[in-house]
């Protein structure tokens, strides 16, 4: 694994990826973030040495670096997901990839259905903890311990002082931002009625089918950490209407603006 990591380091530092301070990671419908940085070098995931290929079309699959807020980031234009039929350990390689680049500080984000009855379609929320229902963990593999710690520690997954930062900003800002706790699912399939009724009891407030993997592999990084959730739908059991992911990816585009100015405002600080 260190080796395929090497590699992957080498051609991207070839092609310019110099010093990157920041990751961030782009979800379903989030992809203008990019068109705001001062770009300096790409790569298309299936040019670059032992990462997966992408293969969900809406995702453009690219790997950029350059300044924003005056800061060198690299940024994952589109994410690689279980239900694809990736690995835990190949959704997770990108980020394992940035860390050794030299970031550090991770930002993500992604797309979610809310469970809360609270929350609105169009809002976002700040992760503030997890529940992983994939099935899996990105730890489980074996030669783990030359990587890091194999039980990696979760009572405080996601950064508080970045949180806090983020919800300053919101607030500053005048943007609604609820902070919750997000369950992950494989997928690709939706849930139903009585999943959703499950994903409240157990606590969830909102559910997508991305992120905790790479939170978890973070933490195995010791690579600070924050998620933020665009709400594109809300999940009501008693009142459920069939999910369109063509809604779901314009919802989250119609935030992407205030997820934006989240992010920038952030970056600016860190
Ligand atoms: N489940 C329900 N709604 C969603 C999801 C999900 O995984 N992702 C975005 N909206």
């Amino acid at each position: 694994m260190k080796k395929d990591i090497q590699e992957a380091v080498d051609y991207l530092k070839k092609i310019g990826f110099d010093a990157p301070e920041i990751g961030i990671v782009l979800g379903t419908g989030l992809g203008k973030f990019v068109d705001e940085i001062d770009k300096e070098a790409f790569a298309s995931y299936n040019q670059i040495p032992n990462f997966p290929t992408a293969t969900v079309e809406f995702h453009q699959g690219k790997l950029i670096y350059g300044t924003f807020e005056g800061k060198k980031v690299v940024v994952m234009q589109g994410r690689f997901h279980l239900y694809e039929g990736y690995s835990t350990y190949d959704v997770t390689f990108p980020i394992r990839v940035m860390h050794e680049l030299g970031i550090t500080k991770l930002l993500v984000s992604n797309a979610a259905g809310a469970i809360n009855k609270g929350y609105k379609k169009g809002e976002m929320m700040l992760i503030d903890d997890h529940i992983n229902l994939q099935g899996g963990s990105p730890l489980a593999f074996k030669g783990v311990e030359e990587m890091g710690e194999r039980f990696v520690d979760m009572s405080q997954p996601y950064d508080a002082t970045m949180n806090k930062k983020i919800e300053d900003i919101a607030e500053r800002n005048n943007i609604n931002i609820q902070k919750g706790v997000y369950a992950s699912v494989m997928g690709p399939q939706l849930e139903t009625r009585a999943e959703y009724r499950y994903l409240g009891i157990i606590g969830a407030d909102a559910v997508g089918m991305s992120t905790v993997p790479e939170i978890i592999v973070a933490n195995h990084l010791n690579l600070p950490v924050a998620a933020v959730s665009v709400i594109t739908d809300e999940c009501d059991p008693d009142n459920l209407q069939p999910v369109n992911i063509q809604e779901i990816i314009k919802i989250a585009g119609k935030a992407e603006p205030d997820m934006i100015l989240l992010f920038k405002e952030l970056i600016k600080e860190l």
